[in-house]
Protein backbone atom coordinates (compact mmCIF):
# COMPACT_ATOMS: atom_id res chain seq x y z
CA UNK A 1 0.00 0.00 0.00
CA UNK A 2 1.18 3.45 -0.66
CA UNK A 3 2.12 5.86 1.56
CA UNK A 4 -0.29 9.28 1.71
CA UNK A 5 2.74 11.75 2.07
CA UNK A 6 6.36 12.50 3.22
CA UNK A 7 9.42 14.40 2.23
CA UNK A 8 13.10 13.80 1.48
CA UNK A 9 16.12 15.39 1.05
CA UNK A 10 19.68 14.50 -1.23
CA UNK A 11 22.65 16.14 -1.16
CA UNK A 12 24.71 14.50 -4.68
CA UNK A 13 27.55 15.81 -6.13
CA UNK A 14 28.91 15.99 -9.62
CA UNK A 15 31.55 14.27 -11.07
CA UNK A 16 34.42 15.11 -13.55
CA UNK A 17 35.00 12.05 -16.17
CA UNK A 18 39.02 10.87 -16.47
CA UNK A 19 38.15 8.54 -19.48
CA UNK A 20 35.25 10.67 -21.29
CA UNK A 21 31.83 8.98 -22.13
CA UNK A 22 30.71 10.83 -25.78
CA UNK A 23 28.24 9.20 -27.85
CA UNK A 24 25.36 7.00 -26.91
CA UNK A 25 23.06 4.30 -27.80
CA UNK A 26 19.21 3.60 -27.88
CA UNK A 27 18.22 3.98 -23.92
CA UNK A 28 21.40 6.08 -22.77
CA UNK A 29 23.56 3.09 -23.28
CA UNK A 30 26.98 4.16 -23.43
CA UNK A 31 29.19 4.14 -26.45
CA UNK A 32 31.82 3.30 -24.14
CA UNK A 33 32.94 2.73 -21.16
CA UNK A 34 34.23 5.73 -19.08
CA UNK A 35 35.12 6.57 -15.14
CA UNK A 36 35.35 9.52 -13.27
CA UNK A 37 36.21 11.23 -9.37
CA UNK A 38 33.40 11.87 -7.47
CA UNK A 39 33.80 15.26 -6.49
CA UNK A 40 32.86 16.30 -2.95
CA UNK A 41 31.78 20.14 -2.77
CA UNK A 42 30.07 20.77 -6.62
CA UNK A 43 26.76 18.82 -5.26
CA UNK A 44 23.02 19.74 -5.71
CA UNK A 45 20.43 19.46 -2.65
CA UNK A 46 17.29 18.09 -3.59
CA UNK A 47 14.19 17.81 -1.33
CA UNK A 48 11.27 15.94 -3.09
CA UNK A 49 8.06 16.20 -1.57
CA UNK A 50 5.57 13.87 -2.42
CA UNK A 51 1.51 13.65 -1.74
CA UNK A 52 -0.92 10.70 -2.67
CA UNK A 53 -3.16 11.48 -5.46
CA UNK A 54 -7.10 10.60 -4.86
CA UNK A 55 -7.16 9.23 -8.75
CA UNK A 56 -4.20 7.82 -10.49
CA UNK A 57 -3.05 11.06 -13.11
CA UNK A 58 -3.01 10.44 -16.52
CA UNK A 59 -0.38 12.65 -16.87
CA UNK A 60 3.41 13.31 -14.17
CA UNK A 61 1.72 16.11 -11.85
CA UNK A 62 5.01 17.63 -10.35
CA UNK A 63 5.97 21.44 -9.37
CA UNK A 64 9.32 22.70 -9.83
CA UNK A 65 11.41 25.19 -7.24
CA UNK A 66 15.13 25.94 -8.26
CA UNK A 67 16.87 27.88 -5.38
CA UNK A 68 13.22 28.97 -4.03
CA UNK A 69 11.61 30.16 -7.41
CA UNK A 70 9.40 28.01 -9.69
CA UNK A 71 11.64 27.12 -12.94
CA UNK A 72 9.60 26.51 -16.03
CA UNK A 73 12.62 25.62 -18.57
CA UNK A 74 13.67 22.76 -16.18
CA UNK A 75 10.50 21.05 -16.45
CA UNK A 76 10.49 19.27 -19.69
CA UNK A 77 14.14 18.01 -18.91
CA UNK A 78 12.15 16.24 -15.31
CA UNK A 79 8.94 15.05 -17.74
CA UNK A 80 11.18 13.14 -19.96
CA UNK A 81 13.09 11.65 -16.90
CA UNK A 82 9.63 10.46 -15.24
CA UNK A 83 8.53 8.64 -18.66
CA UNK A 84 12.31 7.14 -19.27
CA UNK A 85 11.88 5.96 -15.16
CA UNK A 86 8.33 5.36 -14.54
CA UNK A 87 8.45 1.48 -15.78
CA UNK A 88 10.93 0.94 -12.67
CA UNK A 89 9.06 3.52 -10.44
CA UNK A 90 5.29 2.76 -11.20
CA UNK A 91 4.21 4.72 -8.43
CA UNK A 92 4.94 7.66 -10.24
CA UNK A 93 1.55 8.90 -11.63
CA UNK A 94 -0.04 8.09 -7.75
CA UNK A 95 2.00 11.27 -6.37
CA UNK A 96 2.00 14.90 -6.90
CA UNK A 97 5.54 15.97 -6.29
CA UNK A 98 7.39 19.58 -5.18
CA UNK A 99 10.82 19.35 -6.10
CA UNK A 100 13.00 21.64 -4.70
CA UNK A 101 16.68 22.41 -5.27
CA UNK A 102 19.64 24.03 -5.35
CA UNK A 103 23.10 24.07 -6.47
CA UNK A 104 26.29 24.92 -3.88
CA UNK A 105 28.62 26.07 -7.24
CA UNK A 106 27.04 30.00 -8.41
CA UNK A 107 24.16 29.73 -10.94
CA UNK A 108 25.04 29.38 -14.64
CA UNK A 109 28.37 29.04 -13.83
CA UNK A 110 28.97 26.77 -16.50
CA UNK A 111 29.22 23.63 -14.40
CA UNK A 112 26.97 21.14 -15.63
CA UNK A 113 24.38 20.55 -13.04
CA UNK A 114 23.06 17.75 -14.80
CA UNK A 115 25.01 14.41 -13.13
CA UNK A 116 24.35 16.28 -9.62
CA UNK A 117 20.61 17.14 -10.50
CA UNK A 118 19.55 14.01 -12.14
CA UNK A 119 21.15 11.78 -9.26
CA UNK A 120 20.03 13.58 -6.33
CA UNK A 121 16.14 13.52 -8.03
CA UNK A 122 16.80 9.48 -8.18
CA UNK A 123 17.94 8.94 -5.33
CA UNK A 124 14.71 10.81 -3.88
CA UNK A 125 12.43 8.59 -5.67
CA UNK A 126 14.29 5.45 -4.72
CA UNK A 127 13.78 6.33 -0.96
CA UNK A 128 10.14 6.69 -1.61
CA UNK A 129 10.35 3.06 -3.32
CA UNK A 130 12.04 2.15 -0.67
CA UNK A 131 9.56 3.13 2.31
CA UNK A 132 7.23 0.57 -0.33
CA UNK A 133 9.79 -1.56 -0.37
CA UNK A 134 11.71 -1.73 3.08
CA UNK A 135 13.50 -4.70 2.86
CA UNK A 136 15.81 -3.36 0.46
CA UNK A 137 19.57 -4.19 0.35
CA UNK A 138 22.13 -0.38 0.37
CA UNK A 139 23.75 -2.67 -2.80
CA UNK A 140 20.43 -2.89 -4.63
CA UNK A 141 19.03 0.62 -3.75
CA UNK A 142 22.71 2.20 -4.83
CA UNK A 143 22.97 0.19 -8.14
CA UNK A 144 19.10 0.84 -9.14
CA UNK A 145 19.85 4.80 -8.09
CA UNK A 146 22.68 4.67 -10.46
CA UNK A 147 20.21 3.04 -13.19
CA UNK A 148 17.63 5.55 -12.96
CA UNK A 149 20.11 8.83 -12.42
CA UNK A 150 21.55 7.47 -15.94
CA UNK A 151 18.30 7.63 -17.59
CA UNK A 152 18.01 11.02 -16.68
CA UNK A 153 21.68 11.85 -17.88
CA UNK A 154 24.47 9.60 -18.46
CA UNK A 155 27.30 10.96 -16.63
CA UNK A 156 24.88 11.41 -13.40
CA UNK A 157 24.88 7.35 -12.68
CA UNK A 158 28.38 7.91 -11.91
CA UNK A 159 27.31 10.23 -8.64
CA UNK A 160 25.76 7.93 -6.96
CA UNK A 161 28.80 6.72 -4.60
CA UNK A 162 32.87 7.49 -4.54
CA UNK A 163 35.45 8.23 -4.92
CA UNK A 164 36.05 6.96 -7.96
CA UNK A 165 33.09 5.41 -10.08
CA UNK A 166 33.21 2.80 -14.09
CA UNK A 167 30.44 2.62 -16.30
CA UNK A 168 30.22 0.96 -19.17
CA UNK A 169 30.91 -2.43 -20.03
CA UNK A 170 34.21 -3.20 -20.14
CA UNK A 171 36.50 -6.36 -20.75
CA UNK A 172 39.18 -5.43 -18.01
CA UNK A 173 36.49 -4.89 -15.41
CA UNK A 174 35.10 -6.72 -13.13
CA UNK A 175 30.98 -6.30 -12.69
CA UNK A 176 30.96 -3.38 -15.11
CA UNK A 177 28.29 -2.39 -16.82
CA UNK A 178 26.27 -0.68 -19.46
CA UNK A 179 23.27 0.11 -16.95
CA UNK A 180 24.58 1.85 -14.38
CA UNK A 181 28.10 2.61 -12.81
CA UNK A 182 29.97 0.59 -10.15
CA UNK A 183 32.76 1.70 -7.53
CA UNK A 184 36.09 0.87 -9.34
CA UNK A 185 37.04 -2.38 -8.24
CA UNK A 186 40.76 -2.63 -8.11
CA UNK A 187 43.17 -1.29 -6.07
CA UNK A 188 44.07 2.38 -6.03
CA UNK A 189 47.46 3.60 -4.87
CA UNK A 190 47.22 5.81 -1.50
CA UNK A 191 48.72 9.30 -3.77
CA UNK A 192 44.72 9.30 -5.36
CA UNK A 193 43.77 9.85 -1.97
CA UNK A 194 41.93 13.18 -1.72
CA UNK A 195 42.93 14.10 -5.34
CA UNK A 196 42.42 18.05 -5.70
CA UNK A 197 40.35 19.20 -8.66
CA UNK A 198 40.54 23.56 -8.70
CA UNK A 199 37.49 24.29 -11.17
CA UNK A 200 38.47 27.28 -13.26
CA UNK A 201 35.29 29.02 -14.36
CA UNK A 202 36.47 30.34 -17.96
CA UNK A 203 33.26 31.06 -19.22
CA UNK A 204 30.08 31.27 -17.22
CA UNK A 205 27.81 31.46 -20.68
CA UNK A 206 25.38 28.85 -21.22
CA UNK A 207 27.11 25.92 -24.32
CA UNK A 208 26.08 26.59 -27.48
CA UNK A 209 25.96 22.67 -27.75
CA UNK A 210 24.01 20.75 -25.51
CA UNK A 211 25.71 17.68 -24.52
CA UNK A 212 22.69 15.52 -25.96
CA UNK A 213 23.48 16.95 -29.51
CA UNK A 214 26.98 16.20 -29.10
CA UNK A 215 26.39 12.60 -28.40
CA UNK A 216 24.10 12.00 -31.19
CA UNK A 217 27.00 13.95 -33.70
CA UNK A 218 28.94 10.48 -32.86
CA UNK A 219 26.50 8.46 -34.62
CA UNK A 220 28.21 8.97 -37.93
CA UNK A 221 31.62 10.63 -36.65
CA UNK A 222 34.08 9.28 -39.22
CA UNK A 223 36.52 8.72 -36.21
CA UNK A 224 33.83 7.13 -33.97
CA UNK A 225 34.65 3.67 -33.67
CA UNK A 226 38.54 4.46 -33.07
CA UNK A 227 37.78 6.51 -30.47
CA UNK A 228 35.36 4.10 -28.58
CA UNK A 229 37.98 1.67 -28.88
CA UNK A 230 40.73 4.16 -27.49
CA UNK A 231 38.63 4.53 -24.75
CA UNK A 232 38.37 0.50 -23.62
CA UNK A 233 42.15 0.89 -23.81
CA UNK A 234 42.64 3.51 -22.08
CA UNK A 235 40.63 2.28 -19.29
CA UNK A 236 42.94 -1.11 -19.28
CA UNK A 237 46.10 0.94 -18.68
CA UNK A 238 44.72 3.26 -16.48
CA UNK A 239 44.16 0.04 -13.91
CA UNK A 240 47.85 0.11 -13.66
CA UNK A 241 48.25 3.49 -13.36
CA UNK A 242 46.18 3.45 -10.54
CA UNK A 243 47.44 0.56 -8.74
CA UNK A 244 51.13 1.89 -9.14
CA UNK A 245 50.47 5.51 -8.60
CA UNK A 246 52.02 6.56 -11.71
CA UNK A 247 51.44 10.02 -11.94
CA UNK A 248 53.47 10.43 -14.88
CA UNK A 249 51.30 8.06 -16.90
CA UNK A 250 48.05 9.35 -15.38
CA UNK A 251 49.03 12.50 -16.61
CA UNK A 252 49.41 11.55 -20.32
CA UNK A 253 46.01 9.65 -20.37
CA UNK A 254 43.68 12.25 -18.84
CA UNK A 255 45.02 14.81 -20.82
CA UNK A 256 44.98 12.85 -23.96
CA UNK A 257 41.44 12.30 -23.23
CA UNK A 258 40.34 15.72 -22.22
CA UNK A 259 41.75 16.86 -25.45
CA UNK A 260 40.39 13.65 -27.74
CA UNK A 261 37.10 14.78 -26.11
CA UNK A 262 37.23 18.17 -28.21
CA UNK A 263 38.74 16.84 -30.95
CA UNK A 264 35.71 14.48 -31.68
CA UNK A 265 33.70 17.97 -31.12
CA UNK A 266 35.74 19.76 -33.74
CA UNK A 267 35.75 16.80 -36.17
CA UNK A 268 32.21 15.96 -36.35
CA UNK A 269 29.57 17.57 -38.77
CA UNK A 270 28.17 20.21 -37.70
CA UNK A 271 31.53 20.85 -36.03
CA UNK A 272 31.54 23.06 -33.24
CA UNK A 273 34.28 24.60 -30.48
CA UNK A 274 33.67 24.65 -26.72
CA UNK A 275 36.89 25.65 -25.87
CA UNK A 276 37.73 29.43 -25.11
CA UNK A 277 41.05 31.31 -25.63
CA UNK A 278 41.67 31.52 -22.18
CA UNK A 279 40.88 27.87 -21.77
CA UNK A 280 44.33 27.28 -24.00
CA UNK A 281 46.16 30.37 -22.08
CA UNK A 282 45.35 27.88 -19.00
CA UNK A 283 46.61 24.62 -20.42
CA UNK A 284 49.70 26.06 -21.81
CA UNK A 285 50.36 27.99 -18.32
CA UNK A 286 49.80 24.50 -16.81
CA UNK A 287 52.65 22.90 -19.18
CA UNK A 288 55.17 25.28 -18.55
CA UNK A 289 54.81 25.36 -15.03
CA UNK A 290 54.85 21.51 -14.80
CA UNK A 291 58.32 21.32 -17.00
CA UNK A 292 59.40 23.99 -14.38
CA UNK A 293 58.27 22.43 -11.14
CA UNK A 294 58.42 18.79 -9.19
CA UNK A 295 54.44 18.80 -9.63
CA UNK A 296 52.45 16.59 -11.17
CA UNK A 297 49.67 19.31 -12.00
CA UNK A 298 47.40 18.43 -15.12
CA UNK A 299 44.06 19.47 -16.67
CA UNK A 300 40.75 17.97 -17.92
CA UNK A 301 37.87 19.49 -19.29
CA UNK A 302 34.39 18.74 -19.72
CA UNK A 303 32.22 19.75 -22.72
CA UNK A 304 32.49 23.44 -21.73
CA UNK A 305 35.70 26.14 -21.72
CA UNK A 306 36.07 25.62 -18.02
CA UNK A 307 39.37 24.08 -17.03
CA UNK A 308 39.27 20.99 -14.03
CA UNK A 309 42.82 21.48 -12.49
CA UNK A 310 43.85 17.89 -10.98
CA UNK A 311 46.83 17.44 -8.69
CA UNK A 312 47.53 15.33 -5.70
CA UNK A 313 46.90 16.69 -2.24
CA UNK A 314 50.39 16.42 -1.19
CA UNK A 315 51.40 19.20 -3.72
CA UNK A 316 48.11 21.17 -3.01
CA UNK A 317 50.21 24.20 -1.68
CA UNK A 318 52.76 24.56 -3.97
CA UNK A 319 50.15 24.11 -6.93
CA UNK A 320 47.82 26.56 -5.57
CA UNK A 321 50.32 28.75 -4.93
CA UNK A 322 50.48 28.83 -8.80
CA UNK A 323 46.47 28.86 -9.61
CA UNK A 324 46.13 32.18 -7.52
CA UNK A 325 49.62 33.14 -9.21
CA UNK A 326 48.96 32.66 -12.66
CA UNK A 327 45.76 31.32 -13.60
CA UNK A 328 42.84 32.98 -11.65
CA UNK A 329 43.48 36.01 -14.11
CA UNK A 330 41.91 33.75 -16.98
CA UNK A 331 39.15 33.00 -15.15
CA UNK A 332 35.47 35.36 -15.65
CA UNK A 333 35.69 37.36 -12.72
CA UNK A 334 38.03 35.60 -11.57
CA UNK A 335 35.95 33.07 -10.24
CA UNK A 336 37.25 29.20 -9.33
CA UNK A 337 35.99 26.36 -7.01
CA UNK A 338 38.54 24.53 -4.85
CA UNK A 339 37.35 20.99 -4.69
CA UNK A 340 38.67 17.68 -4.10
CA UNK A 341 37.46 13.79 -5.04
CA UNK A 342 34.32 12.94 -2.43
CA UNK A 343 32.47 10.06 -1.39
CA UNK A 344 28.94 10.25 -3.38
CA UNK A 345 25.68 10.89 -2.14
CA UNK A 346 24.12 11.88 1.32
CA UNK A 347 20.94 11.27 2.41
CA UNK A 348 19.87 14.71 4.71
O1 LIG B 1 25.78 13.10 -19.02
P1 LIG B 1 25.78 13.93 -20.29
O2 LIG B 1 24.85 13.40 -21.32
O3 LIG B 1 25.59 15.38 -20.00
O4 LIG B 1 27.25 13.79 -20.94
C1 LIG B 1 28.38 14.34 -20.36
C2 LIG B 1 29.60 13.92 -21.06
C3 LIG B 1 30.92 14.52 -20.57
O5 LIG B 1 30.73 15.27 -19.39
C4 LIG B 1 31.49 15.43 -21.62
C5 LIG B 1 31.93 13.41 -20.30
C6 LIG B 1 31.65 12.56 -19.11
O6 LIG B 1 32.00 11.36 -19.19
O7 LIG B 1 31.18 13.05 -18.08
Amino acid sequence: TYITEGKVTYKSPSNIALVKYWGKKEHQIPANPSISFTLDTCATTTTLSYKKLKNKASDFSFDLLFEGRPKEDFKPKISTFFKRTEPYLPFLKAYHFTIETSNSFPHSSGIASSASGMSALALCLMELERELNPHMETDFFNRKASFLARLGSGSACRSIEGDIMQWGLHKDTINSSDLYAIRYPYKVHPVFKNYQDTILLVDKGSKQVSSSLGHNLMHDHPFAEERFDQAHKNLTKLKRVFEEGNLLEFIKLVESEALTLHAMMMTSMPYFILMKPNTLEIINKIWAFRASSKTHVCFTLDAGANVHVLYPENEKEEVYQFISNELVAYCENGQYICDQIGNGAKKL
